[in-house]
């Protein structure tokens, strides 16, 4: 895939999406595992398939559905990623990030992100949640890797602050608000798809990581890259490897997730209701 092909594929997966929706809301809302039930709480104004977007990925995840949606969450319109794309499909991070490239040229300026991960810190449980305030991934692929897209941003984009933080502010006081236990953390990112060692724990407790999981960083990258603000949540689904003596499974990480959706979604509820316009 060249550089040119790369900005026209983006191109015309705006285009499509552009036709298909009646107006494109300036906020975009990645669900994670276990907050798929978020969307029975939101009014469905459109719905377009991925498989119909031209050069969008297929998830091949279960458990992501593979829907791009406009619907009215707490009062307020936003586009609903459901289901995401993750570089252990086979994808590259440039595949797995496109959508954040689309939703650039749409014009949508806040990322909201939500995903699972394993506790590396020891003050949270599982079913606890922690809004990511930094990331570590400087051992993966970056997305921007490659000719530099200037319209979207410059060469060496600065990463002090990616994750927006008045949405950190306001994320702590909305759970605040709904006595939810929220905690702060630095999120590593590993490439997956098998989870990681105790002595890869060890090392990513070592260089300052609260959770590690497979998602969500390359996104921030790109959509950082292109001046979005960006909120991730993480929902903390499993003691990362080597914390206790039980092995790691997907089922765990499902059986917490959807534990602790009744809190995300009220979460991402009230939060969306605080969401205030931006020119
Ligand atoms: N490691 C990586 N990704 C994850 C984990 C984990 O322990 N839990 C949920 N996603």
């Amino acid at each position: 895939m060249t550089d040119l092909d790369f900005s026209t594929k983006i191109s015309k997966a705006s285009e499509y999406i552009s036709s298909q929706l009646s107006e494109i809301p300036d906020t975009c809302l990645v669900l994670g595992s276990g907050l798929g039930p978020l969307t029975e709480r939101a009014e469905v104004l459109a719905s377009v398939p991925y498989a119909d977007i031209p050069y969008f990925p297929k998830t091949t995840v279960q458990g992501h559905e593979g829907v791009l949606l406009l619907a009215v969450l707490s009062g307020r319109k936003t586009l609903i990623m459901k289901g995401r794309f993750h570089f252990y499909e086979g994808y590259s991070t440039q595949e797995a990030t496109f959508y954040v490239r689309v939703m650039a040229k749409l014009g949508v300026k806040n990322l909201i992100m939500t995903n699972a991960a394993g506790g590396i810190n020891e003050n949270m449980k599982p079913s606890e949640l922690m809004v990511i305030t930094d990331h570590i991934s400087f051992f993966c692929d970056s997305p921007l890797r490659g000719a530099n897209l200037d319209e979207f941003g410059v060469r060496f984009p600065d990463q002090s602050y990616v994750y927006d933080r008045e949405f950190i502010s306001t994320i702590l006081s909305c759970a605040d608000e709904l006595g939810i236990q929220i905690h702060k953390g630095v999120y590593a990112y590993t490439r997956g798809p098998q989870y990681e060692t105790p002595a890869e724990i060890r090392a990513l407790r070592a260089l300052g990581a609260d959770a590690v999981g497979m998602s969500t960083v390359a996104e921030a990258i790109v959509a950082s890259h292109s001046g979005m603000r960006i909120l991730a949540v993480s929902c903390i689904t499993n003691y990362a490897a080597g914390i206790t003596s039980n092995p790691l499974s997907h089922e765990e990480v499902m059986t917490n997730a959807n534990n602790a959706s009744k809190n995300s979604i009220a979460l991402m509820e009230k939060f969306f209701s605080k969401l205030e316009d931006r020119v």
